[in-house]
């Protein structure tokens, strides 16, 4: 149950060998698309630098009960049991969970749903909700259901198409990923029909909050989608 009255209130599977084959493509490959991932990064850098020098400390009791109040018909109250089209958010990093709340707010991310739910909060709460969702431990995951799905996927995630220039996901969306930014989500764990969702918003450009994505999703089939889902979902977060 959403509480409209208070409104005003206040991860990763690789077989050794695949990430040791993983460590020596970043030297190649991000050689490969430096100025692509310089020209991306760099321009966020002192704005985020900014924006968290003057955060006020995060307030994880006002966040539980946030997220008790207002998250949990949806992404319950660990955020792990919701509809598959829901993502899970419990274990995510603070930032990403911080930036999306802002952006369903600002309207730089479009969801009916999410935008009607974060008009009402501040800053403030914005930060302290993602720090206690991302103080959740991550969800248990399943071994993939379609093997060989998976392990294609696990193949894009890894080493990227080189034929496409897409670069490797892993890049950027694990703990120890070199190019991953203050706002990189960890996508291990993630359910699969909400990674296949985004991947095509981004390609269609209905999701347009992170031109970084956009770039990065043009390129891929319906396929590529498919098993890059069927991965992310099996691959164990940490
Ligand atoms: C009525 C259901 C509902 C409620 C309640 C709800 N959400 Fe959501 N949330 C969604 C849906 C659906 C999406 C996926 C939006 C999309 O497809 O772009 C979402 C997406 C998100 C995302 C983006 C996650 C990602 O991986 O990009 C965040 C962060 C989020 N919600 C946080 C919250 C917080 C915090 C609350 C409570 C203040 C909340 N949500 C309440 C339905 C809900
Ligand atoms: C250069 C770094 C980088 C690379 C490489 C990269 N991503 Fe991302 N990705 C990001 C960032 C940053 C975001 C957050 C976008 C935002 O602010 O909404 C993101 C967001 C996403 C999301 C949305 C997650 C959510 O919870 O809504 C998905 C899905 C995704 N990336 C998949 C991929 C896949 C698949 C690949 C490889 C083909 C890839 N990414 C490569 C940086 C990257």
């Amino acid at each position: 149950m959403v509480g409209r009255k208070n409104m005003n209130n206040d991860r990763e599977n690789h077989a050794p060998s695949l990430l040791i084959a993983t460590r020596g493509f970043y030297r190649r490959r991000l050689t490969f698309c430096a100025p692509l991932l310089i020209a991306m990064i760099v321009p966020v850098a002192p704005v985020l630098a900014g924006e968290m020098g003057n955060a006020a400390p995060v307030d994880l009791k006002k966040g539980e009960s946030l997220a008790k109040q207002m998250c949990v018909a949806c992404h319950t109250d660990d955020g792990s049991h919701g509809v598959p089209l829901i993502p899970i958010i419990q274990g995510q990093r603070a930032n990403y969970l911080v930036k999306q709340l802002t952006d369903f707010k600002s309207g730089a991310r479009v969801n009916a749903v999410m935008e009607s739910l974060v008009g009402s909060l501040r800053d403030e709460d914005m930060r302290n909700v993602a720090g206690y969702f991302s103080g959740l431990a991550p969800v248990e995951v399943k071994p993939p259901k379609n093997v060989d799905l998976a392990a294609a996927g696990r193949e894009i995630y890894a080493l990227g198409i080189p034929g496409k220039s897409v670069p490797a996901c892993v890049a950027c969306h694990e703990p120890s990923s070199p190019a991953m930014t203050a706002e990189s989500p960890v996508l291990s764990g993630q359910r699969q029909d909400y990674i296949k969702l985004q991947l095509a918003n981004f390609r269609a450009g209905s999701r347009k909050n992170s031109e970084l994505m956009t770039q990065m999703a043009l390129h891929l089939s319906d396929e590529e989608i498919q098993s890059i889902g069927a991965y992310v979902e099996s691959a164990k977060n940490k």
